[in-house]
């Protein structure tokens, strides 16, 4: 895929990882980015970057971006959040925000941009998943619950726009040095990284892309008993 082709859209893209998408799309010479953020006024005012107002989580906001931005060959769906909320006593609010942002906000952006796409001959979607789709974690499993639903989403929204031509790619990896993580302590990629592995795995095709060792090597033990993956799960007898 030749990118200085390519008009991209980039959901949530004032901060954090759309950030960096937005500067690694520009330094591949794509012919227009549409930045899409629900605070426009947050934007960098560049030449090339077109500034949308978008919310992923409201219809007409997604309706009306599809129609502004109907020459998109690329859409990005990068935007999402974390509440941290867990699943047996966190916030019923919370829980129900990161399904709406990180599942549904996919879904109804690639319900809009799916005419858009094909009248554009195809293009491509990149969905931005996480680790946490696989894995369980301490107070991220409501998060884990909505990503894995994004995930099945990218599986199901592949295989239905195949034959319209759209390649659809997966990008996974674990922590990121963002807002999101603030002020959580673990090995964390520079946002940077992962906007250029994920735009070097959509040119090349690749149908996935696993941004970092631990995804690589989370994935590849999918298949163990859980007991292996959680020793705490061994705990309690067997039962009779
Ligand atoms: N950071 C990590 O460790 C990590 C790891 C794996 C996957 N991810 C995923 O990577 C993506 C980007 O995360 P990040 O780390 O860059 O997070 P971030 O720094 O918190 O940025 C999140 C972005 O999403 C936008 N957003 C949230 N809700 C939105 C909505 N309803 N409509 C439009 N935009 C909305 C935010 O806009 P506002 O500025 O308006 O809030 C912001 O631009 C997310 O999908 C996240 O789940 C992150």
């Amino acid at each position: 895929m030749d990118m200085r082709n390519e008009i991209a859209l980039v959901t949530g893209a004032n901060r954090g990882i759309g950030h960096s998408f937005v500067a690694e799309l520009r330094r591949r010479g794509v012919k227009k980015i549409y930045a899409a953020a629900r605070r426009p006024e947050t934007l960098p005012d560049l030449p090339g970057i077109v500034p949308l107002a978008l919310d992923v989580t409201d219809d007409t906001s997604v309706t009306r971006a599809a129609a502004v931005a109907a020459d998109t060959t690329l859409l990005i769906n990068n935007a999402g959040v974390s509440t941290f909320a867990r699943l047996t006593d966190g916030a019923e609010d919370d829980i129900r925000r990161e399904m709406e942002t990180n599942y549904f906000g996919p879904l109804r952006m690639v319900r809009a941009f799916t005419p858009v796409l094909a009248a554009n001959g195809g293009g491509a979607v990149l969905n931005v998943l996480s680790v946490m789709a696989w894995m369980a974690y301490e107070h991220s499993n409501s998060y884990g619950a909505s990503k894995a639903a994004a995930w099945a989403l990218t599986n199901g929204i592949r295989y239905e726009l195949a034959g319209q031509g759209t390649q659809v790619t997966a990008l996974v990896m674990a922590s990121v040095d963002t807002d999101m993580m603030a002020g959580i302590e673990d090995e964390k990629s520079h946002p940077d990284v992962i906007a250029q592995r994920a735009l070097d795995g959509v040119q090349a095709g690749s149908l996935e892309v696993l941004a970092d060792d631990r995804t690589t090597q989370w994935k590849a033990r999918l298949n163990e008993d859980p007991a292996l993956l959680y020793p705490q799960l061994t705990a309690p007898a067997a039962r009779a």
